[in-house]
């Protein structure tokens, strides 16, 4: 199995650019089960969990094809509904063909995508949802089985504002017969970024940005051609690592509109910050980041997928801070791994209370999911000697070769 080996040698400097983002790059996937003309698709992240949303389509009949970031997929020779255990296992997101299949061929046969290391993640949004706009649902062996001869437009309300589910009950909406109108939708960017390839395709959808969705169904979709916007969590990421080594960097091929939390809090950290059209120049002046206080919520307040890689940078900073989990239950496991590098952080409940350090140490530490493997690799970046990290795999499915770009800003990292 692959591992990270880094050593700390401080400040990053320099310029990287992020690739496309995988959370917008994954509805637009599925979405593409809407018609049966082609969909072309630029600005592809070479990241695992598009080759597993490649994979599913390929055995559903869907021919791709994929030239550096470049993706065609077509649909006009999909003989099957039906996607196994095996790799949806591997990537929640792969929930996201259940809407598209069932509005398009009127039935579905997806499997339960089951726990993961960040919570429990149960998909009773996508199935009531579902249900609302008039499709049967049965849960057998695993595998949600869902029909409908055509889906009718209903009046739907979210419980929670879950991402996956909106997009969901989006892309099946666009299709059903008549009107839908549903409240309470998550507000993220890539939710907004598959409306616009939607509209592109013909649907008719009112309410963007807000969280009431209105869509007029339509009897069929047609062919599109979409670019997937910049990853606002690669970007964070880059910065934030920038920010616990004390660095100067800027991040190219990005769209500093959807960070605007998480830069707030990168400059209450004490980073300067400067914002282009498509980038973003983050600089320390070579000082130690103050610990800033972190409440993830939906979208526009501060994403859960950064909370990890804060919880390194105050685990370096200047003072103490609380980093509260308000979406996922259990994603704290990268608090453990921390630990064992000199962190001091205290645990109660979805809190934890981080009492800065002046340096870190490497240690042998293990990647539990993705997010955590960033906060590992950002901690290791600052430490004092060696941090060999374990189960870079989840890494891979979410970050196209972040060892490479870290190489380009000065990391010593390299792959064992
Ligand atoms: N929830 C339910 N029932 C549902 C669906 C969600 O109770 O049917 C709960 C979840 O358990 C969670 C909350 O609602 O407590 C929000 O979860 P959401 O459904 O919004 O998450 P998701 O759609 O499964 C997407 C991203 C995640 C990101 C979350 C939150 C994709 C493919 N995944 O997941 O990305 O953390 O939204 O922003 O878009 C990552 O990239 O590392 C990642 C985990």
């Amino acid at each position: 199995m692959e591992k990270i080996v880094i050593t700390g040698n401080g400040p990053l400097r320099g310029e990287v650019r992020v690739a496309g983002a995988k959370n917008a790059a994954l509805p637009i996937i599925a979405a593409s089960l809407l018609s049966a003309e082609p969909l072309q698709v630029s600005n592809i992240p070479g990241v695992r969990d598009i080759d597993t949303a490649l994979k599913l389509l390929t055995l559903l009949g869907c021919q791709v094809e994929r030239s550096g970031t470049d993706l065609a997929i077509d649909t006009s020779k999909v003989h099957s509904v039906y996607a196994p255990y095996e790799l949806v296992k591997t990537m929640r997101g792969a929930i996201l063909l259940l809407g598209p299949l069932l509005a398009r061929f009127g039935e579905a046969d997806v499997s339960l995508p089951g726990g993961c290391a960040i919570g429990s993640r149960p998909v009773n949004e996508h199935i009531t949802g579902l249900q609302a706009l008039g499709a049967e649902i049965t849960i057998e062996a695993g595998y949600i089985k869902a029909k409908a001869k055509r889906l009718r437009g209903a009046h739907f309300t979210f419980d929670i504002p879950s991402v996956t589910a909106t997009e969901n009950l989006l892309m099946a909406a666009s299709l059903a017969d008549g009107t839908t109108v549903l409240e309470n939708c998550a507000m993220e960017p890539e939710v907004g970024d598959l409306a616009r390839l939607l509209i592109a395709m013909g649907a008719r959808i009112d309410g963007m940005g807000s969280s009431t969705l209105t869509i007029a169904g339509v009897e069929r979709l047609s062919g599109a051609s979409h670019r997937v916007p910049p990853d606002r969590i690669e970007t964070g990421t880059f910065l934030t690592a920038a920010a616990a080594t004390r660095g100067s960097i800027r991040v190219l091929d990005t769209n500093p509109d959807f960070l605007h939390h998480v830069l707030g809090k990168l400059e209450q950290a004490g980073a300067n910050i400067v914002l282009g059209p498509d980038w973003i120049h983050l600089d320390t002046g070579g000082k130690r980041c103050q610990a800033v206080h972190i409440n993830t919520a939906p979208y526009p307040a501060f994403p859960t997928d950064m909370q990890a890689q804060f919880m390194a940078l105050n685990a370096l900073a200047e003072g103490s801070a609380t980093v509260v989990e308000n979406i996922f239950e259990n994603r704290f496991m990268h608090v453990a791994e921390l630990q064992r590098m000199g962190a001091d952080i205290e645990l109660q409940g979805h809190t934890a209370i981080v009492r800065g350090r002046e340096r870190l140490q490497g240690a042998p530490v293990m990647a539990t999911d993705l997010r955590a493997s960033a906060s590992l690799i950002i901690a290791a970046l600052a430490a004092e000697g060696d941090t060999i990290i374990d189960r870079v795999y989840h890494l891979d499915r979410g970050y196209a070769n972040i060892d490479l770009k870290l190489a380009g800003l000065g990391a010593i990292i390299k792959r064992v």
